[in-house]
C-alpha cells in the first residue's frame, strides 16, 4: 500500500495516539511470567504487540482482549515448552525480551522474525544470556535461532550499548537466576522494565557502581497486576512534529507517557524554540503522564548532546524531518544504534531527505541536516522505506508541510506501531491518502 501526503491548512484538534509500545510488550510478558491475573487497559493493538500476545500464549499463558477492550493475561507462574516457533514479526523488543524471559526455564524454543528482524543483531543478548547459562543454536548471531533455557546464575553485565532491550533481557533472565543480576550500561536507557517489575512484585532494586545507580534483580515470583498504558510518546512525536511545521497549527495530544528517559526529542524541540508545553501532569500508575500542547513554531537548528541519544532513539527519523524546516544546521551524533533498527535509519533518512531537496549528510553515528526554514522543503519524491514504519511516518509528515506531495512505498508497515495513524492525522486536517 502506497500512501501519499500533501500540504493542507493548519492542523487543529485533540488526539490520543495509541498505547505505549514498550509498556504494552512488557505488560503481556510480565503477566505471562506471573502467577494469577493481569489486567491491561489501553494496550497497543499493533502487529508487534499482537505477536507478543501470540508468543506468550505459545509459552503457556492465556492472553485475550475482553469485550470491554481490556486485555486479561493469566500467567501460570512460569513459561512452558512451546510446540511452535515463536514468531516475533518486525519486533526486536518482542524477540529480545521474550528470549530473556524464557531463558531461566527448562525449554528449547525457536525464535524467528520478518526479513528486517532477521538482519538485526542478536549477539547483544546471546552473550549475556550465555554467560548466565542459556545455550543458543545461532551460528550467524541472527534469527531464526534456537534457545535452550535452563538453570541460570546471576551476573553483573556491562553492556557495550545503551539498550533497554538488552537490559530487559538480562533482568528478566535474572528473575530466575541464582544470586544477584546487575546491568550496567553506558547511558541509562528507558526504565519501564525496572518500574513495572516492582509493580509485579519482583525483588528489584539498585546498586551503586562507580558513583551511579544500576538496576539489580534477584530470583522472584511475580504476581498479577493492573497496568494502565498511556499514549506512546514515540507515536505522539508524529502529530507533534506535523503541528510544529504546518503553519498556524495548534494540537493537543492527550495522555502521553512522559517518562524522563523517553523525552529526549521534546527536550531537543524546546531547545530549537518549539512552542510546546506539558499540561495536567499526573502519575496514576508509576509512570508520569501529561497532555502535550503543540503550536506551529519557528525553529532553529540544534546539536543535541550525544549522551541524550538513548532518550530519543526512536525519534531521530522525525527529528531529522523537523530539522529540515528549521533555520540552520542540526547535527545528530551518538546515534550509531540507528543503523541496527528496523532499517539503517541513518542511510534511509539521508537518502529520503535528499530526494525531497533537503541538504543532508550521513555521519558514522548520526546525520547533519541543513534546514532553510518553514516552507523551504520541496518534497515531490517517492520514498523507499524498506518496510520501516517510523521512516514511513516521518516522510508522510514531511509531505504535510512540503511544496509537493510525498509518497511512501510501504504504508502498511505503519500498523506495527501506530495503527490508525493516517486516520488520526486526517482528523487533525492533514491530507493523507492511499494511492
Ligand atoms: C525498546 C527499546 C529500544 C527502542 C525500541 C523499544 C524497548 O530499542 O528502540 O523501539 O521497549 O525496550 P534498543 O533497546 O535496541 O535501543
Amino acid at each position: 500500500m502506497r500512501l501519499k501526503a500533501r500540504s493542507a491548512g493548519p492542523l487543529k484538534g485533540r488526539v490520543r495516539p495509541p498505547g505505549d509500545k514498550s509498556i504494552s510488550h512488557r505488560a503481556l510478558i510480565f503477566g505471562a511470567l506471573a502467577q494469577g491475573d493481569t489486567e491491561v487497559e489501553g494496550l497497543l493493538g499493533s502487529e508487534d504487540v499482537l505477536n507478543t500476545a501470540a508468543a506468550v500464549r505459545a509459552l503457556g499463558a492465556s492472553a485475550e482482549q475482553g469485550a470491554d477492550g481490556r486485555w486479561r493475561v493469566k500467567g501460570a507462574g512460569g513459561l512452558r515448552q512451546p510446540t511452535e516457533t515463536i514468531e516475533c514479526g518486525n519486533s526486536g523488543t518482542a524477540a529480545r525480551l521474550l528470549m530473556g524471559a524464557a531463558a531461566a526455564y527448562p525449554l528449547s524454543a525457536r525464535f524467528d522474525g520478518d526479513q528486517s528482524l532477521r538482519k538485526r543483531p542478536m549477539n547483544r543478548i546471546i552473550a549475556p544470556l550465555t554467560q548466565m547459562g542459556a545455550r543458543f543454536d545461532a551460528a550467524t548471531g541472527r534469527m531464526p535461532l534456537i534457545m535452550h533455557g535452563g538453570k541460570l546464575k546471576g551476573i553483573t553485565y556491562r553492556s557495550p550499548v545503551s539498550s533497554a532491550q538488552v537490559k530487559s533481557a538480562v533482568l528478566l533472565a535474572g528473575l530466575g537466576a541464582e544470586g544477584d543480576t546487575v546491568l550496567i550500561e553506558p547511558e541509562r536507557s528507558r526504565d519501564h522494565t525496572e518500574r513495572m517489575l516492582g509493580v509485579f512484585g519482583a525483588d528489584i532494586g539498585q546498586v551503586e557502581i562507580e558513583g551511579a545507580p544500576h538496576p539489580r534483580v534477584r530470583a522472584s515470583r511475580l504476581h498479577g497486576a493492573r497496568v494502565y498504558v498511556p499514549s506512546d510518546p514515540s507515536s505522539a512525536a508524529f502529530p507533534a512534529a506535523a503541528a510544529l511545521i504546518c503553519g498556524k497549527s495548534e494540537v493537543v495530544i492527550e495522555d502521553v507517557l512522559i517518562n524522563p528517559l523517553r523525552l529526549g526529542l521534546y527536550e531537543t524541540l524546546l531547545e530549537m524554540g518549539a512552542k510546546l508545553s506539558f499540561e495536567e501532569t499526573r502519575d496514576p500508575i508509576g509512570e508520569p503522564i501529561a497532555n502535550l500542547v503543540v503550536r506551529a513554531s519557528e525553529l532553529s537548528g540544534v546539536a543535541p548532546p550525544a549522551k541524550r541519544a538513548p532518550a530519543m532513539i526512536d525519534e531521530f527519523p522525525i527529528l531529522s524531518v523537523i530539522a529540515a524546516f528549521a533555520d540552520g544546521e542540526t547535527r545528530i551524533t551518538g546515534a550509531a544504534e540507528l543503523r541496527v533498527k528496523e532499517s539503517d535509519r541513518i542511510t534511509l533518512m539521508v537518502d529520503g531527505l535528499k530526494a525531497c531537496g533537503v541538504d543532508a549528510e550521513e555521519l558514522e553515528d548520526g546525520l547533519i541536516v541543513r534546514g532553510r526554514g518553514p516552507k523551504s522543503v520541496r518534497g515531490g519524491a517517492e520514498i523507499r522505506t524498506l518496510g520501516d514504519h517510523r521512516v514511513a511516518m516521518s516522510f508522510l509528515v514531511l509531505g504535510m508541510a512540503a511544496k509537493e506531495p510525498v509518497i511512501v512505498d510501504e504504508g502498511e508497515m505503519i500498523a506495527t506501531s501506530f495503527p490508525g495513524f493516517a486516520d488520526m492525522m486526517r482528523a487533525l486536517g492533514a491530507k493523507v491518502e492511499e494511492v
